[in-house]
């Protein structure tokens, strides 16, 4: 399959995970927050920011508009220029979605902004038409020349009432960004409510931004003149958390996981209560324990936008599954093509009757070791999973998928004691 060079993920499994973490800051939190730094002139500085590809990709992409950053461990410290706009290089926009989020602060900034198309995980069609109807209602012309989006708003924005088709995230982020500059009120309605939302409003509110309603239906945003820097922390990354936590109930674990906000799981923990694993919750700590003879048990689950259960979170859930008693039905309701990790699961042996947008999957498998390759990053964390339950050597493959979305899963792993090694070197930038 994979040519000799590629690097991969040895992983022997069944090996217990115990101990104790803390989480890193989230990925998709950082990209709309970084996003951010382009509406003001002034220095701002992020902190709890994951050492993550997608990252150091959009600070590419800011520094080409005209924003320079540090990376000072976990912090990023941001120092735009006066001059701000232009657009994120093709190759750039092509290299991850969060790209897109270029085009609310350029455009409620200089009155225009165009990007190419912006790539990301291969998970659905993943059309751009709410960001820009969002854009058009706010007083935007958008036109899309060979796949590069060009909006104009030479008067500026104006604030209006627009209902989303879709909650979609990053729709709601971009929106969120341009209206905060927008002349008058807007109001979102159908907004998505994800933590990431929350989290971004608190930073342009600490910019001086007037946003009220974040983490529910209807945002409203009186738009001001101008925003200043902010000093802001990240929230704790919920699917860095909830892959682990599916890992430790996988290998019959006891993980204690910290500096997590547990209220951002209640789906994920509602699933893991039900398949049989004890989970004792505390605002900022999880703890998980899955006794070795321990009867896990099958349920069924839906993705859906917050507070549903998260389809990052989908493909790691299903790895699990395998491992329970019962037939359990996982339906993919956000993306279109988000199963492409049954195929790689097969190859452990996992027992899976693929129907339509819903499979069976049926446990319990004995997993036994394989050679996969992960195709997103939540995919190759499912294959992840896999191969911590399954008997014998495992290669995962597609590893530079894991770089773009977790910051360092393997070596948390290895902390909690799985034999995972990475072998080979991920080439950052064409992953
Ligand atoms: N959609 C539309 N029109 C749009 C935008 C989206 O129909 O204009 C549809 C999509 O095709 C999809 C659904 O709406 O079927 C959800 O897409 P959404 O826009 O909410 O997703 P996103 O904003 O592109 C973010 C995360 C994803 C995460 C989804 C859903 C970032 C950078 N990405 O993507 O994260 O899966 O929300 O929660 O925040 C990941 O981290 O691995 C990842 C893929």
């Amino acid at each position: 399959m994979s040519a000799g060079a590629e690097p991969y993920l040895r992983i022997t499994g069944q090996r217990r995970l115990v101990g104790e973490l803390r989480v890193n800051g989230a990925k998709n939190a950082a990209l709309p927050c970084l996003a951010a730094a382009l509406l003001s002139d002034q220095p701002s500085r992020l902190r709890r920011v994951p050492s993550i590809e997608d990252v150091r990709r959009f600070l590419e992409i800011l520094s080409v508009l005209g924003v320079e950053s540090d990376i000072e461990g976990d912090q990023v410290a941001i120092r735009p220029s006066g001059v701000c706009g232009g657009s994120p290089p093709d190759d750039l926009a092509a290299a991850l979605r969060a790209s897109f989020l270029v085009m609310g602060p350029l455009l409620a900034r200089s009155g225009e902004a165009s990007c190419g198309t912006p790539g990301g995980d291969v998970i659905g069609a993943r059309p751009l038409d709410v960001h820009l109807a969002g854009f058009r209602a706010l007083g935007a012309e958008v036109e899309s020349v060979d796949g590069r989006t060009i909006a104009r708003a030479p008067d500026g924005l104006r604030g209006a009432t627009f209902v989303l088709d879709y909650p979609s995230v990053l729709g709601t982020e971009n929106l969120l960004l341009a209206a905060t500059l927008a002349r008058g009120r807007t109001r979102l309605v159908n907004a998505a409510m994800e933590p990431e939302i929350v989290c971004l409003a608190e930073m342009l509110n600490r910019m001086g931004a007037q946003i009220s309603g974040a983490g529910h239906h209807t945002i409203t945003i009186d738009g001001v003149d101008r925003l200043s820097g902010a000093d802001h922390e990240l929230i704790p990354d919920r699917i860095e958390t909830g892959s682990l936590l599916i890992a430790a109930a996988a290998t019959r674990g006891q993980v204690c996981l910290q500096g997590l906000r547990s209220e951002h799981l209640e789906a994920l923990l509602g699933k893991l209560g039900e398949i049989g694993a004890e989970v004792r919750r505390a605002p900022a700590q999880l703890d998980i324990t899955v006794d070795e003879n321990a009867r896990l048990v099958a349920t069924n689950l839906q993705s859906l936008p917050f507070p549903g259960f998260a389809t990052d979170l989908q493909a790691p859930m299903t790895a699990l599954l395998t491992q329970v008693e019962g037939t359990s039905v996982v339906h993919e309701r956000v993306f279109e093509n988000r199963m492409q990790h049954l195929d790689e699961l097969r190859k452990f042996g996992a027992n899976i009757i693929a129907r339509g947008e819903a499979p069976r999957v049926i446990g319990p498998t004995p997993l036994t070791g394989a050679a996969v390759a992960g195709t997103d990053i939540r995919a190759t964390a499912a294959l992840i999973v896999a191969a911590l339950t399954a008997e014998g050597e495992s290669r995962i493959y597609g590893i530079g998928h894991l770089s773009r979305g977790y910051a360092d899963l393997a070596a948390q792993l290895r902390y909690l004691g799985a034999d995972i090694e990475q072998v080979g070197s991920v080439d950052t930038l064409t992953n």
